[in-house]
């Protein structure tokens, strides 16, 4: 089978590093990819035209959609409704399913309507900044104010005090200028507690379970500075055990799937779920339509099994009967990001990657230019270690960034530390 992994980051990388493996893949293509991507097609995700064309052209038989953009603006309806496209199968949910995502506020309504486990919060419009307002005096601080669109992990504010977050709520409201500006603003209740990132492939009723992971978003040392779209990344998390995952499908897998398929908007591809755990009990921080960047380059690594048969499972096929099985030991991926980041950075900046017999090496922001490789975005590579346990993963992710060092970079040196030292790690 041919297989069209559409995207450009280190994800979509590691999908393709997974899915080359399976027997029976016949051809992989990424679209666009980036500097360190097999069979590269330039063609944008958002033109599906063009994309179809491609999947004309080199016979795919799976299309596997990376980003949230292109399963937000209807990728995959655009797709599946294509009869001229032969017996295609593509990985994702629908325009109306990945709403899981696309809008927050559609969220939040979904898991009150079925009772999933959230933080309490409502939603408020330009014309409703004094309900807005009254809404925050009733909550204790710290306050958490997010966008309702897609903001690429930037539409996110937590503010220590009632004025603060007063001020910001207006700001977001009727300063369209503004970097979190949105027409809609959930407001909700600040949940103390412990991330984890949960991850499904499901057709919309079978599912199965990926390894969880632990995602580092702030950009500095001990989760200080602005928020990324991601600087490390630890596999499984650290406190998972059957009897937590056992609760997360009770209370939250099976109820999101299950509401889904009832709202007529049955949800199919991965899901993302972005949890706190409060005192052991998981609630939804946030739902993703997609797998995460940089999770997938220390999940896929963990899975021992071919995941064709259940990206084809998800995607209309037979559903596997076997289980999916991991790999035992931990991953821990570090991205190397270029100065400034999330700020402004340079790109153009030279780069080169060595062989490693240990690291696993996914490029993210990079291009070629002829001989070379160079930089192109603010997260550059995602280095992944496997280890027997924790901390070799870590001595073999930090082991090759520290024999090649990049001038034009920096990684955040603490990447899984407050694990250390736990008997589960
Ligand atoms: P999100 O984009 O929804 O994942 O939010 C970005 C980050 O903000 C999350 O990874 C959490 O660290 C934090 N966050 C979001 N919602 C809450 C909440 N209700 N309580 C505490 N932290 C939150
Ligand atoms: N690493 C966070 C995300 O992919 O949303």
């Amino acid at each position: 089978m041919n297989i069209l992994v559409v995207g450009s980051g280190g994800r979509e990388n590691a999908l393709a590093w997974k899915l080359a493996q399976s027997p029976r893949c016949d051809a992989l293509f990424i679209a666009p990819g980036n500097g360190g991507s097999p069979n590269t097609l330039p063609i944008d995700p958002l033109d599906f035209e063009a994309l179809a064309k491609a999947i004309q052209t080199h016979a795919i038989g799976l299309v596997v959609v990376g980003p949230e953009q292109p399963l937000a603006e209807g990728l995959v309806d655009f797709l599946r409704e294509r009869k001229d496209l032969g017996p295609l199968k593509v990985v994702g949910p629908r325009r109306a399913a990945a709403m899981l995502e696309s809008s927050k506020d559609f969220a939040k309504s979904f898991m009150v309507r079925h009772g999933i486990p959230t933080a309490k919060h409502k939603t408020f419009t330009k014309q409703e900044l004094v309900e807005g307002y009254r809404f925050i005096d009733s909550l204790r601080p710290p306050y958490v104010l997010k966008a309702d669109g897609l903001a690429g992990g930037k539409g996110v504010l937590i503010l220590p005090d009632a004025d603060t977050a007063k001020r910001e709520l207006s700001l977001m409201l009727k300063t369209e200028k503004h970097s979190e500006a949105s027409p809609k603003v959930v407001i909700e209740e600040f949940l103390p507690g412990k991330e984890c990132s949960v991850f499904v492939l499901s057709n919309g009723k079978d599912f199965v379970f990926l390894p969880t992971a632990k995602d580092y978003k702030r950009v500095g040392e001990g989760d200080q500075g602005p928020n990324t779209g991601g600087m490390g990344v630890v596999a499984p998390w650290p406190h998972s055990s059957p009897e937590f995952l056992a609760e997360v499908e009770r209370d939250i897998v099976r109820p999101t799937l299950l509401g889904m398929a009832e709202e007529g908007q049955p949800y199919t591809g991965f899901l993302y779920v972005g949890l706190m755990v409060v005192e052991g009990k998981p609630y939804v921080i946030e739902y993703n339509c997609r797998m995460g960047d940089p999770e997938t380059q220390a999940v896929m690594p963990l899975i021992k099994s071919d995941l064709l048969p259940w990206l084809e499972g998800s995607a209309g096929g037979n559903w596997p009967e076997d289980m999916l099985e991991s790999e035992a030991g931990v991953a821990a991926t570090v991205v190397l990001c270029a100065n400034g980041y999330p700020g402004t950075y340079e790109t153009g900046m030279p780069l080169r990657i060595s062989e490693s017999d240990r690291a696993l090496v996914f490029q993210a922001g990079t291009r070629r230019s002829g001989e070379h490789l160079l930089s192109q975005g603010g997260r550059v590579l995602a280095v992944t270690g496997l280890g027997a346990d924790l901390e070799e993963a870590l001595d073999v992710a930090y082991g090759y960034l520290s024999e090649n060092p990049w001038s034009a970079g920096f990684y955040r040196r603490d990447i899984g530390y407050e694990w250390l030292g736990e008997s589960k790690a």
